[in-house]
C-alpha cells in the first residue's frame, strides 16, 4: 500500500461536501493540489486544507501536470467531466469523476477509450453505491433472498426546483452545462442504483420528461433566463431477467430534501429501501415468510459500511472490491440516459 497524492478539480458544493474530507479522512490519500476557475474559492479551500499556493490551480492542465498528484479528483459541472477525466489519463494518472459521467454517449465513448488506452484506472462517483443499505440490498438479491425479482419501482425526490423556493438559474437548469435536468442530476444514480441491486441490465425504456418552471431569474440578477432541461423524469424500463422497473424523479417534491425509496418486489417477499425518510439516514425493510408478510426492518451488518473516497484509494492500491462503476459503467449509463431522452422525444418505447 503506498499513500496516493491526489489532485482535486472542481471545489463547489459536493467537493466541499463530499471528495475533501473524503480524502481527508483517507491514511491511503493525500490531498496535494486543488484547482477551480473561481480563485476566492481556490483560496478559501487552499487555506482550509493547507494547500501551498504553488499547487493551487486555475487551469485544470497545470494541475495533472503537477508532479506531486499521482490521481485526479474531478468535480466540476458536467460539462467539463470529459475533456479534464481524458487529460488525467492521456497524462497517465487515473482519475474518479462525478456523475452524470459526460454530456452525452459520444462523449462516453471517447472518455473509455482514452482510459484503456492510457490504461488508467477509472471511478464514476455513482455515490449512492456506498450506502450501506443499499450494498446489503444488493447482496441479499444476489443472494437470492427474494427469488426472481418482477417489480422494481424507485422515487428520487427533491424539492428546491419548486418556485416558492426562486432558484436561480443556476448551471443544473442550463442544457448546454448539464446535458439534462433532474434526469441527469437525480435519475442517473437511481438508474444505476437498480441495476447495480439487482445485477441486471436495462433492455428497453420510455418516458415522459417535462418542464415545470420554464424561466429562472439570473445569478447575477441581470433578468430572466429560460430552463431547457428537465423538472421531472417518470421512466419505465424493461429490463433482463424480466424486471419491470419504473422510476420517478423531480426536483419538485414538497417537502423532500434528498429522498429515495426503492421498491423491490420478488416472487418470494418484498425489499424496501430508504434515504432519507429518516434525514440523512439509510434504511432497509423486509416483508416475507420469515416476517409473517409485515414489513420489519433490516439490521445493517457493518462490513457494508464503506466510503467512496476511500474505494478510490482501495482501487488505486489494488484491493478493488469490483463495486465501483467504472468508465464502462459510466458508458452504459450515458447509454441508457441518451435513450430515454430519445423516448420521450419521439414519444415511443427505446430499445438500447
Ligand atoms: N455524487 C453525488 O451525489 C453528487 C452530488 C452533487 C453534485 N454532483 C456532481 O458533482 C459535480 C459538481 O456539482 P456541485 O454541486 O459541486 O457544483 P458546484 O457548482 O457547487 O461546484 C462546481 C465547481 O467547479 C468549478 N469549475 C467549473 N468549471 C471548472 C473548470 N473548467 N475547472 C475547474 N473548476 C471548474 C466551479 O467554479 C465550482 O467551484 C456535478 O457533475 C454534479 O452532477 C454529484
Amino acid at each position: 500500500m503506498s499513500v496516493i497524492r491526489v489532485g482535486s478539480v472542481g471545489l463547489g458544493g459536493i467537493s466541499k461536501g463530499v471528495h475533501l474530507p473524503g480524502i481527508e479522512a483517507s491514511p491511503d490519500l493525500m490531498l496535494t493540489a486543488l484547482c477551480d476557475i473561481d480563485e476566492n474559492r481556490l483560496r478559501e479551500r487552499g487555506e482550509q486544507y493547507r494547500i501551498p499556493e504553488a499547487r493551487r490551480f486555475t487551469d485544470y492542465r497545470d494541475l495533472i501536470a503537477c508532479p506531486d498528484v499521482d490521481a485526479v479528483d474531478i468535480s466540476t459541472p458536467n460539462n467539463v467531466h470529459m475533456e479534464i477525466a481524458a487529460a488525467a489519463a492521456n497524462a497517465g494518472k487515473p482519475y474518479d469523476v462525478e456523475k452524470p459521467m459526460t454530456m452525452d454517449t459520444a462523449e462516453a465513448q471517447a472518455l473509455v477509450r482514452a482510459t484503456r488506452e492510457a490504461g488508467v484506472k477509472s471511478m464514476i462517483c455513482f455515490s449512492y453505491r456506498y450506502k450501506a443499505a443499499a450494498r446489503y440490498l444488493r447482496s441479499l438479491l444476489l443472494g437470492g433472498r427474494l427469488g426472481r425479482i418482477h417489480h422494481v419501482n424507485m422515487q428520487y425526490y427533491q424539492a428546491w426546483g419548486l418556485a416558492e423556493r426562486d432558484c436561480p438559474l443556476v448551471w443544473r437548469f442550463v442544457k448546454s452545462v448539464a446535458a439534462s435536468g433532474a434526469l441527469g442530476d437525480l435519475g442517473c444514480h437511481a438508474l444505476d442504483l437498480v441495476s447495480f441491486v439487482t445485477g441486471q441490465r436495462y433492455e428497453k425504456v420510455a418516458a415522459h420528461l417535462g418542464t415545470i418552471v420554464p424561466e429562472r431569474r439570473l445569478p447575477d440578477g441581470a433578468g430572466r433566463g429560460p430552463v431547457d432541461v428537465d423538472d421531472f423524469s417518470n421512466i419505465l424500463a424493461g429490463m433482463s431477467g424480466g424486471i419491470s422497473a419504473s422510476f420517478q424523479i423531480s426536483r419538485f417534491a414538497y417537502g423532500r430534501g434528498n429522498y429515495q425509496r426503492m421498491e423491490v418486489y420478488g416472487e418470494h417477499g418484498a425489499l424496501v429501501y430508504h434515504l432519507d425518510r429518516v434525514p440523512g439516514l439509510d434504511e432497509l425493510e423486509i416483508a416475507d415468510a420469515s416476517t409473517d408478510g409485515k414489513y420489519v426492518s433490516v439490521p445493517i451488518p457493518e462490513e457494508f459500511r464503506v466510503s467512496q473516497m476511500q474505494a478510490f484509494a482501495d482501487l488505486l492500491n489494488g484491493h478493488d472490491d469490483g463495486l465501483n462503476a467504472s468508465a464502462e459503467d459510466g458508458l452504459t449509463n450515458e447509454i441508457l440516459l441518451d435513450g430515454i431522452l430519445r423516448a420521450d422525444a419521439e414519444k415511443r418505447w427505446v430499445t438500447l
